[in-house]
């Protein structure tokens, strides 16, 4: 079994070959290539490249690995491990010029579906602020030379939570009906519109928390990691639901952050 680390430095020097090839192609203009589930959930030519670039690298550097992308779909391999990416994570900030965007690589084990899986690497890197978060399961989450860790408690003034929204507006009802509930709970609201760095913020402290239903496994495989290696929580909601709900925080907040926005409470 290959060890975490390497794994780790795998998705590393991947990450940042194709963030620099995404800030290029956006630099020289986008095109949007098709919509998918709903009309605003858009894939552009880049995110298409950039995952081709991706899916290379892997195959040419691990062979026998699976691999799980957002725009070219899943491949089982024989060694266990597989790597699930998102090419451009924040496609619609890359489409309006909104330097929020990132590239997601993870390396999981076992059976290639979230429920089940472990994560055992992960990197997540913003071309555009050049910050690289990595992960490797039992060595912590880094920044450059930074060990991030989550805040353990918000300040008395309240938690600084972010949240998303699903493409289908059939959803935003019970979105926005969520977003009430957790309102006691935070001193502001972020929509930062890219979930692999909502979850690197929760590792980071920039954020005490996160939410969000109806994430596909490329948004938090890599996210979840970082987190979990600063010391915070992750709960996905379990079952079959289509519509899966992600919390994440520090310890301090995670409980109370789950019930208001699972409905529990
Ligand atoms: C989306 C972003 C967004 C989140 C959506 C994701 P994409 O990923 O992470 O912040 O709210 O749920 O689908 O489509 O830009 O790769």
């Amino acid at each position: 079994m290959t060890a975490p680390a390497d794994l780790q430095q795998l998705a590393v020097e991947i990450a940042r070959e194709a963030g620099e090839l995404a800030r290029r192609r956006r630099s020289e203009g986008v095109s949007i290539a098709a919509t998918k589930s709903a009309v605003a959930d858009i894939v552009t030519e880049a995110d298409r490249e950039v995952e081709q670039l991706i899916r290379d690298r892997l195959a040419r550097a691990r062979p026998d690995d699976g691999f799980l992308g957002e725009e070219s779909g899943a491949e089982r391999g024989t060694s266990g491990i597989t790597w699930v990416v998102d090419p451009i994570d924040g496609t619609v900030n890359y489409a309006y010029g909104i330097p929020s965007y990132a590239v997601s690589i993870a390396a999981v084990s076992g059976e290639p579906d979230p429920a089940t899986w472990d994560a055992v690497a992960g990197a997540v890197f913003n071309p555009v602020s050049g910050e690289l978060f990595r992960a490797a399961r039992g060595e912590g989450a880094w920044l450059g030379d930074e060990r991030l860790a989550v805040n353990a408690e918000p300040t008395a003034a309240g938690a600084l939570l972010a949240t998303g929204f699903g493409y289908d507006p059939t959803t935003h009802a019970g979105d926005l009906a969520r977003v009430a509930r957790v309102m006691p709970l935070a001193r502001d609201l972020r929509r930062i519109g890219a979930a692999s760095l909502d979850f690197a913020f929760v590792a980071t402290g920039r954020l005490d928390g996160y939410f969000e239903p109806g994430l596909q496994p490329w948004d938090h495989a890599a996210g979840a990691l970082l987190v979990e290696e600063a010391g915070g929580r992750v709960w996905r909601e379990g079952g079959t639901a289509v519509r899966r709900l992600f919390v994440a925080a520090g310890p301090g907040l995670f409980d109370r952050l789950w019930r208001a926005a699972s409905g529990a409470e």
